[in-house]
Protein backbone atom coordinates (compact mmCIF):
# COMPACT_ATOMS: atom_id res chain seq x y z
CA UNK A 1 0.00 0.00 0.00
CA UNK A 2 1.32 3.55 -1.07
CA UNK A 3 2.38 5.26 2.02
CA UNK A 4 0.23 9.05 2.41
CA UNK A 5 1.79 12.18 1.73
CA UNK A 6 2.25 14.10 5.29
CA UNK A 7 0.79 17.41 5.19
CA UNK A 8 2.66 20.23 6.62
CA UNK A 9 2.78 24.14 6.75
CA UNK A 10 5.37 26.01 7.03
CA UNK A 11 4.64 29.28 8.66
CA UNK A 12 7.83 31.18 7.78
CA UNK A 13 8.05 35.25 5.95
CA UNK A 14 11.67 34.21 4.64
CA UNK A 15 11.03 33.12 0.77
CA UNK A 16 14.66 31.96 0.61
CA UNK A 17 14.14 29.60 3.73
CA UNK A 18 10.71 28.15 2.50
CA UNK A 19 12.42 27.15 -0.41
CA UNK A 20 15.26 25.44 0.80
CA UNK A 21 12.95 23.46 3.50
CA UNK A 22 10.59 22.29 0.50
CA UNK A 23 14.05 21.38 -1.23
CA UNK A 24 15.32 19.54 1.68
CA UNK A 25 12.04 17.48 2.50
CA UNK A 26 11.44 16.43 -1.23
CA UNK A 27 8.90 14.23 -1.94
CA UNK A 28 5.90 12.72 0.59
CA UNK A 29 4.94 16.19 1.92
CA UNK A 30 2.17 18.85 0.62
CA UNK A 31 3.12 21.52 1.86
CA UNK A 32 1.23 24.35 2.37
CA UNK A 33 2.91 27.89 2.80
CA UNK A 34 2.39 30.97 4.84
CA UNK A 35 4.57 34.24 5.20
CA UNK A 36 2.61 35.38 8.26
CA UNK A 37 0.93 34.14 11.15
CA UNK A 38 -2.61 35.38 10.73
CA UNK A 39 -2.24 33.57 7.24
CA UNK A 40 -0.89 30.46 8.74
CA UNK A 41 -3.12 30.56 11.58
CA UNK A 42 -6.23 30.47 8.88
CA UNK A 43 -4.70 28.15 6.86
CA UNK A 44 -4.06 25.09 9.67
CA UNK A 45 -7.48 25.58 10.46
CA UNK A 46 -8.49 25.73 6.82
CA UNK A 47 -6.47 22.75 5.89
CA UNK A 48 -6.10 20.93 9.47
CA UNK A 49 -2.00 20.01 8.23
CA UNK A 50 -0.73 17.12 10.17
CA UNK A 51 2.08 19.23 11.58
CA UNK A 52 3.17 22.58 11.38
CA UNK A 53 6.76 24.17 10.98
CA UNK A 54 6.33 27.52 12.98
CA UNK A 55 9.47 30.26 12.38
CA UNK A 56 9.71 32.04 15.90
CA UNK A 57 10.13 35.63 14.09
CA UNK A 58 7.11 36.76 12.50
CA UNK A 59 6.16 40.01 10.86
CA UNK A 60 2.60 39.98 12.27
CA UNK A 61 2.16 38.08 15.55
CA UNK A 62 4.49 37.29 18.24
CA UNK A 63 6.17 33.26 17.87
CA UNK A 64 5.15 32.03 20.71
CA UNK A 65 1.91 33.85 21.33
CA UNK A 66 1.04 31.85 17.85
CA UNK A 67 2.36 28.87 19.21
CA UNK A 68 0.05 28.79 22.44
CA UNK A 69 -2.88 29.29 19.96
CA UNK A 70 -1.88 26.58 17.66
CA UNK A 71 -1.36 24.16 20.68
CA UNK A 72 -4.24 24.94 22.01
CA UNK A 73 -5.84 23.63 19.16
CA UNK A 74 -4.27 20.39 19.39
CA UNK A 75 -2.13 21.11 16.31
CA UNK A 76 1.60 19.37 16.96
CA UNK A 77 3.96 22.50 16.14
CA UNK A 78 7.85 21.85 15.28
CA UNK A 79 9.69 25.54 16.46
CA UNK A 80 12.06 26.71 13.54
CA UNK A 81 14.01 29.93 14.06
CA UNK A 82 17.56 31.05 14.65
CA UNK A 83 17.11 31.62 18.09
CA UNK A 84 19.44 29.61 20.25
CA UNK A 85 18.30 31.11 23.49
CA UNK A 86 17.92 28.53 26.19
CA UNK A 87 14.75 30.85 27.63
CA UNK A 88 12.92 31.18 24.21
CA UNK A 89 13.57 27.23 23.65
CA UNK A 90 12.41 26.79 27.84
CA UNK A 91 8.85 29.19 26.49
CA UNK A 92 8.43 27.20 23.65
CA UNK A 93 8.16 23.62 25.07
CA UNK A 94 6.00 25.37 28.06
CA UNK A 95 3.84 26.04 25.16
CA UNK A 96 4.12 22.66 24.10
CA UNK A 97 5.99 22.95 21.15
CA UNK A 98 6.63 19.38 20.32
CA UNK A 99 9.71 20.36 19.08
CA UNK A 100 12.64 23.15 18.52
CA UNK A 101 14.87 23.26 15.57
CA UNK A 102 17.43 25.65 15.31
CA UNK A 103 17.51 26.92 10.97
CA UNK A 104 21.33 26.25 10.84
CA UNK A 105 22.06 22.76 12.13
CA UNK A 106 18.78 21.20 10.49
CA UNK A 107 19.21 18.00 7.70
CA UNK A 108 16.79 16.08 5.70
CA UNK A 109 17.04 13.40 8.36
CA UNK A 110 16.63 15.73 11.87
CA UNK A 111 13.60 17.41 10.05
CA UNK A 112 11.69 14.50 9.00
CA UNK A 113 12.35 13.02 12.49
CA UNK A 114 11.08 15.90 14.03
CA UNK A 115 8.25 15.83 12.09
CA UNK A 116 7.29 12.07 12.50
CA UNK A 117 7.82 12.39 16.26
CA UNK A 118 5.34 15.43 16.63
CA UNK A 119 2.94 13.65 14.82
CA UNK A 120 3.31 11.00 17.23
CA UNK A 121 2.96 12.03 20.05
CA UNK A 122 -0.01 14.22 19.17
CA UNK A 123 -1.40 10.66 18.02
CA UNK A 124 -0.75 9.48 21.66
CA UNK A 125 -2.07 12.54 23.23
CA UNK A 126 -4.86 12.51 21.00
CA UNK A 127 -5.66 8.44 22.28
CA UNK A 128 -4.71 9.46 26.03
CA UNK A 129 -7.28 12.35 26.14
CA UNK A 130 -9.46 10.36 24.64
CA UNK A 131 -9.20 7.48 27.30
CA UNK A 132 -9.32 10.02 29.93
CA UNK A 133 -12.92 11.49 28.69
CA UNK A 134 -13.78 7.58 28.80
CA UNK A 135 -13.10 6.96 31.87
CA UNK A 136 -14.85 10.12 32.80
CA UNK A 137 -17.95 8.71 31.21
CA UNK A 138 -17.49 5.48 32.93
CA UNK A 139 -17.45 6.73 36.30
CA UNK A 140 -20.11 9.72 35.76
CA UNK A 141 -22.42 6.75 34.75
CA UNK A 142 -21.35 4.84 37.55
CA UNK A 143 -22.02 7.46 39.71
CA UNK A 144 -25.61 7.48 38.53
CA UNK A 145 -26.11 4.17 38.65
CA UNK A 146 -25.20 3.98 42.09
CA UNK A 147 -27.62 6.42 43.15
CA UNK A 148 -30.69 5.20 41.24
CA UNK A 149 -29.64 2.44 43.03
CA UNK A 150 -30.12 3.80 46.12
CA UNK A 151 -33.39 5.08 44.99
CA UNK A 152 -34.40 1.92 43.95
CA UNK A 153 -33.23 0.25 47.16
CA UNK A 154 -35.21 2.58 49.45
CA UNK A 155 -38.09 2.44 47.76
CA UNK A 156 -38.25 -1.15 48.22
CA UNK A 157 -37.19 -0.75 52.12
CA UNK A 158 -40.17 1.33 52.29
CA UNK A 159 -42.79 0.04 50.23
CA UNK A 160 -41.69 -4.00 50.99
CA UNK A 161 -39.57 -4.44 53.71
CA UNK A 162 -41.68 -2.40 56.53
CA UNK A 163 -44.71 -2.95 55.66
CA UNK A 164 -44.40 -6.59 55.94
CA UNK A 165 -42.42 -5.86 59.25
CA UNK A 166 -45.93 -3.93 60.34
CA UNK A 167 -47.99 -7.26 58.63
CA UNK A 168 -46.20 -9.27 61.39
CA UNK A 169 -46.47 -6.95 64.18
CA UNK A 170 -49.90 -6.49 63.86
CA UNK A 171 -50.11 -10.45 63.40
CA UNK A 172 -48.25 -11.04 66.55
CA UNK A 173 -50.95 -8.41 68.13
CA UNK A 174 -53.91 -10.50 67.07
CA UNK A 175 -52.38 -13.85 68.18
CA UNK A 176 -51.74 -12.12 71.84
CA UNK A 177 -55.34 -10.37 71.70
CA UNK A 178 -57.41 -13.10 70.50
CA UNK A 179 -55.60 -15.85 72.99
CA UNK A 180 -56.55 -13.79 75.53
CA UNK A 181 -55.74 -13.61 79.55
CA UNK A 182 -55.01 -17.00 79.43
CA UNK A 183 -52.44 -17.15 77.18
CA UNK A 184 -49.04 -19.07 78.37
CA UNK A 185 -46.77 -17.06 79.94
CA UNK A 186 -43.88 -18.72 77.95
CA UNK A 187 -45.69 -17.86 74.67
CA UNK A 188 -46.12 -14.05 75.69
CA UNK A 189 -42.32 -13.94 76.69
CA UNK A 190 -41.86 -15.14 72.92
CA UNK A 191 -43.83 -12.86 71.64
CA UNK A 192 -43.03 -9.85 74.01
CA UNK A 193 -39.63 -10.52 72.66
CA UNK A 194 -40.99 -10.62 68.65
CA UNK A 195 -42.53 -7.30 69.24
CA UNK A 196 -38.73 -6.06 70.16
CA UNK A 197 -37.42 -7.57 67.11
CA UNK A 198 -39.83 -6.26 64.99
CA UNK A 199 -39.95 -2.95 66.31
CA UNK A 200 -36.01 -2.64 66.17
CA UNK A 201 -36.41 -4.33 61.98
CA UNK A 202 -38.63 -1.10 61.37
CA UNK A 203 -36.30 1.26 62.91
CA UNK A 204 -33.05 -0.04 61.12
CA UNK A 205 -35.30 -0.54 57.96
CA UNK A 206 -36.04 3.20 57.92
CA UNK A 207 -32.98 4.62 59.00
CA UNK A 208 -30.92 2.59 56.50
CA UNK A 209 -33.80 3.53 53.72
CA UNK A 210 -33.38 7.54 54.69
CA UNK A 211 -29.36 7.37 54.60
CA UNK A 212 -29.75 5.73 51.29
CA UNK A 213 -32.23 8.49 49.83
CA UNK A 214 -33.78 10.76 51.61
CA UNK A 215 -37.80 10.75 50.85
CA UNK A 216 -38.47 14.62 50.66
CA UNK A 217 -35.59 14.76 47.98
CA UNK A 218 -37.27 12.44 45.36
CA UNK A 219 -40.73 14.14 46.13
CA UNK A 220 -40.27 17.80 47.00
CA UNK A 221 -36.37 18.43 45.48
CA UNK A 222 -33.20 19.79 47.23
CA UNK A 223 -34.47 22.52 48.98
CA UNK A 224 -37.00 20.61 50.97
CA UNK A 225 -34.48 18.07 51.73
CA UNK A 226 -32.10 20.66 52.82
CA UNK A 227 -34.78 21.37 55.67
CA UNK A 228 -35.05 17.77 56.34
CA UNK A 229 -31.41 17.62 57.02
CA UNK A 230 -31.11 20.62 58.95
CA UNK A 231 -33.39 19.64 61.42
CA UNK A 232 -31.54 16.24 61.30
CA UNK A 233 -28.28 18.07 62.11
CA UNK A 234 -29.24 19.34 64.61
CA UNK A 235 -31.22 16.53 66.38
CA UNK A 236 -28.22 13.99 65.66
CA UNK A 237 -25.45 16.28 65.49
CA UNK A 238 -26.67 19.36 67.42
CA UNK A 239 -25.36 21.47 64.85
CA UNK A 240 -27.73 24.34 63.91
CA UNK A 241 -27.89 25.50 60.27
CA UNK A 242 -29.37 27.97 58.69
CA UNK A 243 -30.56 28.29 55.82
CA UNK A 244 -31.26 30.41 52.89
CA UNK A 245 -32.23 29.16 49.99
CA UNK A 246 -32.58 31.33 46.95
CA UNK A 247 -33.33 29.11 44.21
CA UNK A 248 -35.00 25.49 44.57
CA UNK A 249 -32.40 23.42 42.60
CA UNK A 250 -35.21 22.07 40.03
CA UNK A 251 -32.88 23.59 37.05
CA UNK A 252 -30.66 20.86 37.79
CA UNK A 253 -31.20 17.44 36.33
CA UNK A 254 -33.20 15.44 38.86
CA UNK A 255 -30.86 12.25 38.84
CA UNK A 256 -28.03 14.64 40.43
CA UNK A 257 -30.43 15.70 43.18
CA UNK A 258 -29.17 12.83 45.47
CA UNK A 259 -25.15 13.28 44.99
CA UNK A 260 -25.95 16.97 45.44
CA UNK A 261 -27.39 16.44 48.85
CA UNK A 262 -24.94 13.74 49.35
CA UNK A 263 -22.25 16.28 48.65
CA UNK A 264 -23.52 18.62 51.08
CA UNK A 265 -24.30 16.37 54.14
CA UNK A 266 -20.21 15.31 53.95
CA UNK A 267 -19.74 19.23 53.90
CA UNK A 268 -21.48 19.29 56.82
CA UNK A 269 -20.44 16.19 58.71
CA UNK A 270 -17.15 18.45 58.28
CA UNK A 271 -18.12 21.35 60.26
CA UNK A 272 -19.19 18.81 62.80
CA UNK A 273 -15.89 16.85 63.28
CA UNK A 274 -13.96 19.88 62.77
CA UNK A 275 -14.62 23.11 62.93
CA UNK A 276 -15.54 22.97 66.34
CA UNK A 277 -18.33 25.42 66.95
CA UNK A 278 -21.91 24.70 66.79
CA UNK A 279 -23.38 26.82 63.99
CA UNK A 280 -23.75 26.47 59.85
CA UNK A 281 -24.99 28.54 57.00
CA UNK A 282 -26.32 26.77 54.14
CA UNK A 283 -26.95 29.05 51.05
CA UNK A 284 -28.26 27.85 47.84
CA UNK A 285 -27.73 30.32 44.90
CA UNK A 286 -27.88 30.71 40.88
CA UNK A 287 -24.96 32.43 39.34
CA UNK A 288 -24.79 32.19 35.46
CA UNK A 289 -25.16 28.78 34.20
CA UNK A 290 -24.03 27.16 37.64
CA UNK A 291 -26.52 26.38 40.88
CA UNK A 292 -24.33 27.16 43.56
CA UNK A 293 -24.37 25.76 46.87
CA UNK A 294 -22.19 27.18 49.85
CA UNK A 295 -21.79 25.80 53.38
CA UNK A 296 -20.27 28.22 56.01
CA UNK A 297 -18.98 28.52 59.66
CA UNK A 298 -17.02 30.43 61.59
CA UNK A 299 -14.86 27.65 63.29
CA UNK A 300 -10.96 26.86 63.62
CA UNK A 301 -10.37 26.86 59.97
CA UNK A 302 -7.71 25.45 58.12
CA UNK A 303 -4.84 25.18 55.45
CA UNK A 304 -6.08 24.64 52.13
CA UNK A 305 -3.40 24.31 50.58
CA UNK A 306 -1.97 21.81 53.14
CA UNK A 307 -5.52 19.63 53.01
CA UNK A 308 -5.25 19.47 49.27
CA UNK A 309 -1.50 18.47 48.71
CA UNK A 310 -2.52 15.74 51.40
CA UNK A 311 -5.56 14.10 49.50
CA UNK A 312 -5.57 11.08 48.32
CA UNK A 313 -2.53 9.64 50.35
CA UNK A 314 -2.75 10.65 53.90
CA UNK A 315 -5.15 13.13 53.94
CA UNK A 316 -9.16 12.36 54.73
CA UNK A 317 -11.48 10.99 51.54
CA UNK A 318 -14.16 13.18 52.12
CA UNK A 319 -13.31 16.54 50.60
CA UNK A 320 -11.24 14.53 47.77
CA UNK A 321 -14.15 12.27 46.60
CA UNK A 322 -16.66 16.07 46.86
CA UNK A 323 -14.49 17.25 44.52
CA UNK A 324 -13.89 14.18 42.18
CA UNK A 325 -17.84 13.66 41.90
CA UNK A 326 -18.60 16.56 40.97
CA UNK A 327 -15.90 16.84 38.25
CA UNK A 328 -17.57 14.50 36.70
CA UNK A 329 -20.60 16.59 35.86
CA UNK A 330 -18.91 19.67 35.24
CA UNK A 331 -18.67 21.05 37.97
CA UNK A 332 -16.51 22.43 40.93
CA UNK A 333 -15.66 22.42 44.59
CA UNK A 334 -14.28 26.36 45.74
CA UNK A 335 -12.56 26.05 48.97
CA UNK A 336 -11.96 29.27 51.04
CA UNK A 337 -10.36 28.66 55.07
CA UNK A 338 -7.53 29.11 56.48
CA UNK A 339 -7.09 28.84 60.53
CA UNK A 340 -8.80 30.69 63.15
CA UNK A 341 -10.60 32.35 60.40
CA UNK A 342 -13.86 30.08 59.51
CA UNK A 343 -14.03 27.92 56.60
CA UNK A 344 -16.25 28.55 53.40
CA UNK A 345 -16.94 25.59 50.58
CA UNK A 346 -18.91 26.21 47.78
CA UNK A 347 -20.07 23.63 45.52
CA UNK A 348 -20.88 24.71 41.86
CA UNK A 349 -22.72 22.44 39.73
CA UNK A 350 -23.68 23.34 35.74
CA UNK A 351 -27.54 23.59 35.58
CA UNK A 352 -26.91 22.01 31.94
CA UNK A 353 -25.10 19.56 33.62
CA UNK A 354 -26.83 16.68 31.19
CA UNK A 355 -26.78 13.38 32.64
CA UNK A 356 -24.43 11.15 30.07
CA UNK A 357 -25.52 7.42 28.93
CA UNK A 358 -22.41 5.49 28.72
CA UNK A 359 -23.36 5.13 24.69
CA UNK A 360 -19.76 4.88 23.01
CA UNK A 361 -19.39 8.60 21.89
CA UNK A 362 -17.48 10.15 18.68
CA UNK A 363 -14.06 11.17 19.48
CA UNK A 364 -13.54 15.13 19.79
CA UNK A 365 -12.82 17.18 16.21
CA UNK A 366 -9.78 18.96 17.04
CA UNK A 367 -9.76 22.11 18.46
CA UNK A 368 -13.29 21.73 20.39
CA UNK A 369 -12.06 22.04 23.53
CA UNK A 370 -12.79 19.78 26.59
CA UNK A 371 -16.76 18.25 26.22
CA UNK A 372 -17.01 19.08 29.98
CA UNK A 373 -15.70 23.10 30.11
CA UNK A 374 -14.56 23.80 33.59
CA UNK A 375 -16.36 26.90 35.07
CA UNK A 376 -13.56 29.49 33.72
CA UNK A 377 -14.56 28.59 30.43
CA UNK A 378 -11.13 26.84 30.03
CA UNK A 379 -10.84 23.04 28.71
CA UNK A 380 -9.33 20.74 31.58
CA UNK A 381 -6.33 19.89 30.29
N1 LIG B 1 -15.37 23.01 58.14
C1 LIG B 1 -14.11 22.67 58.46
N2 LIG B 1 -13.50 23.28 59.50
C2 LIG B 1 -12.22 22.97 59.84
N3 LIG B 1 -11.47 22.07 59.17
C3 LIG B 1 -12.02 21.45 58.14
C4 LIG B 1 -13.37 21.70 57.72
N4 LIG B 1 -13.61 20.93 56.63
C5 LIG B 1 -12.50 20.24 56.39
N5 LIG B 1 -11.54 20.53 57.28
C6 LIG B 1 -10.15 20.02 57.30
O1 LIG B 1 -9.91 19.39 56.06
C7 LIG B 1 -9.46 18.04 56.28
C8 LIG B 1 -9.91 17.18 55.13
O2 LIG B 1 -11.31 16.99 55.16
P1 LIG B 1 -11.90 15.65 54.56
O3 LIG B 1 -13.37 15.72 54.60
O4 LIG B 1 -11.26 15.43 53.24
O5 LIG B 1 -11.33 14.51 55.53
P2 LIG B 1 -11.80 14.08 56.98
O6 LIG B 1 -13.08 14.75 57.33
O7 LIG B 1 -10.65 14.31 57.90
O8 LIG B 1 -12.00 12.52 56.81
P3 LIG B 1 -13.17 11.77 56.01
O9 LIG B 1 -14.06 12.79 55.37
O10 LIG B 1 -12.45 10.92 55.01
O11 LIG B 1 -13.89 10.96 57.04
C9 LIG B 1 -10.01 17.67 57.62
O12 LIG B 1 -9.24 16.66 58.24
C10 LIG B 1 -9.93 18.98 58.38
O13 LIG B 1 -8.61 19.17 58.88
MG1 LIG C 1 -14.78 14.69 55.96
Amino acid sequence: MAEENIELLLIEDDDIYCELVRQMLGPGYIIYEAPTGNQGLELARMHQPDCILLDYRLPDIDGLQLLATLTEEDFPVVMLTVEESPEVIVQAMQREAQDYLVKGHISKTSLDQAIANAIEKAALKRDLEEKNRQIRDLASALTLAEQRERRRIAQLLHDEVQQMLYGIQLRANLIAQEAGPELQASIKDHLEQMERFIVQGIRVSRSLAVELSPPLLQDEGLAEAFEWLADQMKETHNLDLELDIRRDGHSLDEDLWLLVFQLVRELLFNVVKHAGVCQARLEMFEEDDYLVIRVQDEGVGFDVEAVKNKQGSEGGFGLYSVRERLGLFGGRLAMESSPGRGTQMTIFVPKAAHVRNSSPSTPRPRGEGSPVPSPSGRGSR
